[in-house]
């Protein structure tokens, strides 16, 4: 059988003969498709592309009825279970793990970049007291655009390199600095001795001690919850990363955009409307009856659904095993049990089983987070730090790829037809 799609257009009666390959039609191929030839031909309506592969990528691969979510071919618990952030980060930009001694050699590089320039330091002191981290995360990473100029120049590998190590190393110290600022703290420098995530938690809650120690328990579950965000194919933000960068602009300024993309309730800031929800409920006797409001249509039950996954995400899997470790060092996160109640009320219940609604990444990761001391307004900082080094391999695929033009989606215009202008004095 050949792989096409034959075509009848009832209103001609003409058949057309379309290639599908890897499971998908060009839809532009569907051009060809008209009724005259003045006609523009025939366009497909996608809102919110529920059914339009924007892009050939290698880097991530879920299937959402399956609860699958490999990177670069590697099964996210394997991952999960026997490496770090940075070999993660490693393997998602470059698409392979690094051998021994390449991996030296990146965290090494790493190292080099993770201090911030003073003038940087000083433009996130001019933010409000009470600025959400996500907002100043957002005009930082914008910001870091104006000091590195040669940026711009995104044909040239060695400069994508440069810019890449600099993103991957400084988003925890901007982050920090965001959570510092938000409570008067002064900024803590990066420590290069500790680990990424061993520093990073240096730089949050260093107060006077000559050197942070590190709990290697918090370490380890903070390296865990970053391997688990690192990408998640086309998402929102990837999607705005790669929609941005396809006008060629610097990967600051695209990243800017792809954390402002985040940092939506529907997307990165989910993990922070849940626990507020979880604080609204209060106590596990309150949940039947704040189920059946979600059901009235009365908001959402945060935290669960995902556009992709129709099956247990099996990051949220990942983060629910973890939890005890955490815990078992920081004391039970008193919200636990509200959530535990909400899972399993919700997965019995026909509203949320008929529409194939289970727990998301975001349904946990919130109590650890909390349970590390990280406040609320913190979280969709937290899913941007690793989520950056998926942003760039993004780009860098767009960026590579000669198929790849600017991002500018068709329309169906609906709108008013020609009509002539109305002067102010004439108008009804
Ligand atoms: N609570 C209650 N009902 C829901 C929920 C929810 N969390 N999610 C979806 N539904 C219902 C929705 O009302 C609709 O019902 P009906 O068919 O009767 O109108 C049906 O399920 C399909 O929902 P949808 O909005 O068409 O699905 P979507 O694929 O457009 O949305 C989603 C996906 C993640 C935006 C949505 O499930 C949601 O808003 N979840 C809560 C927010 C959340 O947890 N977001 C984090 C996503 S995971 C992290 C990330 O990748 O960013």
């Amino acid at each position: 059988m050949p792989d096409t799609l034959t075509l009848t257009d009832n209103r001609t009666g003409k058949k057309y003969e379309v290639a599908i390959k890897n499971g998908a039609i060009r839809a532009m191929d569907l051009r060809q498709v008209k009724v005259d030839d003045a006609d523009f031909g025939l366009m497909s309506y996608d809102p919110a592309f529920m059914n339009t592969a924007s892009c050939q990528s290698k880097i991530t691969f879920i299937d959402g009825d399956k609860g699958i979510l490999r990177y670069r071919g590697y099964p996210i618990d394997q991952l999960a279970e026997k490496s770090n952030y940075l070999d993660v980060a490693y393997l998602i930009l470059y698409g392979e793990l690094p051998t021994a001694a390449q991996h030296d050699e990146w965290i090494e590089a790493i190292k080099l970049h993770t201090m911030l320039h003073e003038n940087l330091k000083k433009f996130m002191e001019g933010f409000h007291y009470d600025a959400h981290p996500m907002g100043m995360l957002v005009s930082t990473l914008a910001a870091l655009s104006t000091y590195y100029e040669e940026a711009k120049r995104i044909s040239d590998p060695q400069v994508r390199r440069m810019q890449t190590l600099r993103l991957v190393a400084k988003i925890p110290t901007i982050a920090a600095y965001s959570f510092r600022h938000s409570i008067g703290r002064p900024y803590v420098y990066p420590d290069n001795d500790l680990s990424y995530t061993g520093n990073f938690l240096n730089m949050m809650f260093k107060m006077t001690e000559p050197k942070y120690k590190v709990n290697p328990a918090l370490e380890r579950a903070l390296d865990v919850l970053f391997i688990l965000h690192v990408d998640h194919e086309q998402n929102c933000s990837a999607n705005a990363m790669r929609a941005v960068g396809s006008s060629h602009t610097d990967p600051y300024s695209a990243a800017a955009a792809a954390a402002a993309a985040l940092y939506g309730p529907l997307h990165g800031g989910a993990n922070e409307e849940v626990l507020r929800m979880l604080e609204l409920i209060g106590s596990k006797d309150k949940v039947p009856e704040f189920i059946k409001r979600v059901k009235a249509g009365e908001g959402r039950l945060m935290g669960f659904g995902h556009r992709i996954y129709k099956n247990y995400d099996p990051r949220a899997k990942i983060i629910k095993q973890m939890a005890d470790a955490v815990f078992d060092v920081t004391g039970k996160n008193p919200l636990l049990d509200i959530a535990l109640e909400l899972e399993r009320i919700a997965l019995q219940d026909e509203y949320f089983v008929s529409r194939k609604l289970y727990p998301n990444v975001d349904f946990y990761s919130g109590l650890i987070y909390q349970a590390l001391g990280i406040p609320t307004d913190m979280f969709p900082v937290m899913f941007a730090i690793p989520r950056t080094s998926g942003w760039i391999a993004q780009w860098e695929e767009m960026v590579t790829d000669p198929e790849q033009k600017i991002a500018r989606p068709r329309q169906v215009y609906l709108g008013a037809g020609e009509r002539n202008y109305v002067p102010v004095d004439k108008r009804k």
